[in-house]
């Protein structure tokens, strides 16, 4: 959530404008007080009125407009804001940003900013490519400024290419990360994440309903507050995050040699993942065919118990720990938390409604090496990683 935050929109003259709309409905929604400040050639694109509307806000488009509270405006405006978004920002306005010009209301209240800005460019691609704006751009990263880069797609202009303006909903996450306090900078956290998929044959796998929800969200929030990131994911539907080392895995051996090539340089390790006990003993180049056998059975082996080989192995890791159970929750989870040398671990019961691992909820119960333990009820798996993070964090100072 983004509660009681201000944040100053500016809006520069480019089709996406119409996606600014979006952006400010959303950041509503997130809690955010929203103020906007557009250009001349915004307003071309599309009304004040729509802002106005949305944000619950009177929108600034002139600098010399009737005051509306006896403040200097643009003055004012700029030590209200938390954080200045520009979203279109046009070539042109980002020009001006980096050379101090303050001709309009938007340029002068960025001129008078002391606040963190962030920079959505949105342009044709020959414009996003051109020289000027690259240097412009390298210039004002170099000051800190954050940049929400473009992507690449088909353009209003109809060409194909860099410059089309982030989305709106990817843009929320940034501005939470502008946000976040960097708690965990300097901290190598390797998270891994969803089930594992062992083949059969060339069409046939065993694997398990994780959806990696828990562990993403994990992974999204270390990177928010400042971590550096590898995450180890078993195949799953979710796209993978931004400012991430992602590393796809299928089978567990492969989860396997990849948490131990980065085991030793990380500080905090978290193992949410869902990998597969058992692989199939003998995989089938050809796929096994119906007609052959009237029934048939599948050998499994023991795959590799991950978690418990770098409990053993840990030097100064935090290790964090799952358990999905259905039955004996605390028994289980007791015994997972000795025997595999984790710092805490993350017990649920999957046949509790929502507590399963399919949803975006969870309900657990934290059993700590310290002898404590403690009753979570059902929340979001991203407030849930909050409460994992926070306990890591404490864990690490103690
Ligand atoms: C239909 C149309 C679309 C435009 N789209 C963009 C755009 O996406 N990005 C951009 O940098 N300029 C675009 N321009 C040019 C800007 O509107 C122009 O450079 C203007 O001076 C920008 O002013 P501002 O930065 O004060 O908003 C567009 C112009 C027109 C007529």
């Amino acid at each position: 959530m983004l509660t009681g935050k201000r944040i100053l929109l500016g809006v520069t003259g480019g089709i996406a404008c119409y996606k600014s709309v979006d952006l400010v409905s959303r950041l509503k929604k997130q809690g955010a007080e929203v103020k906007v400040v557009m250009t001349d050639a915004a307003c071309e694109f599309v009304s004040p009125i729509t802002f106005q509307t949305l944000s619950g806000n009177v929108v600034h488009t002139k600098m010399f407009d009737q005051l509306f509270n006896m403040d200097v405006e643009h003055i004012s405006l700029a030590k209200w804001a938390d954080l200045i978004v520009v979203a279109p920002a046009t070539a042109n306005t980002i020009a001006k940003i980096r050379y101090g010009i303050a001709d309009n209301m938007l340029t002068t209240v960025l001129q008078a900013r002391r606040c963190p800005l962030a920079i959505a460019p949105a342009m044709n691609t020959a414009m996003y490519e051109s020289k000027q704006t690259q240097e412009n751009m390298k210039a004002l990263k170099e000051e800190g400024v954050h940049f929400f880069d473009p992507c690449d797609g088909l353009l209003a202009c109809g060409d194909v290419g860099a410059g089309k303006m982030m989305e709106p909903v990817d843009m929320v996450e940034r501005i939470r990360y502008v946000f976040t306090e960097k708690t965990l900078a300097g901290k190598k956290v390797v998270i891994t994440a969803g089930p594992t998929l062992e083949r059969i044959d060339p069409v046939r796998f065993v694997s398990n309903h994780s959806s990696g929800k828990m562990g993403y969200s994990i992974a999204e929030l270390a990177r928010n507050r400042g971590a550096d990131v590898t995450l180890i994911s078993g195949p799953t539907k979710l796209e993978a995050p931004w400012g991430m080392k992602v590393i796809p895995v299928e089978s567990t051996l492969e989860m396997f040699a990849t948490v131990e090539k980065e085991f030793d340089s990380a500080d905090i390790l978290v193992k949410s993942a869902a990998p597969s006990d058992f692989r199939p003993a003998h995989y089938t180049d050809e796929k096994i065919k119906k007609k052959e056998k009237d029934s048939l059975t599948i050998e499994l082996t023991p795959n590799p118990d991950i978690a418990k080989h770098f409990g053993k192995l840990k030097k100064n890791q935090f290790i964090v720990g799952f358990a999905a159970e259905s039955h004996m929750l605390e028994e289980h989870a007791q015994r997972k938390l000795k025997e595999k040398g984790f710092d805490f671990i993350v017990a649920n019961n999957i046949t509790q409604e929502g507590a399963g691992f399919k949803g975006d909820t969870n309900i657990v119960k934290i059993f700590h090496k310290e002898g404590w333990q403690k009753d979570y009820p059902m929340m979001a798996k991203t407030e849930l990683a909050k409460v994992i993070l926070d306990l890591v964090e404490e864990g690490l100072k103690s």
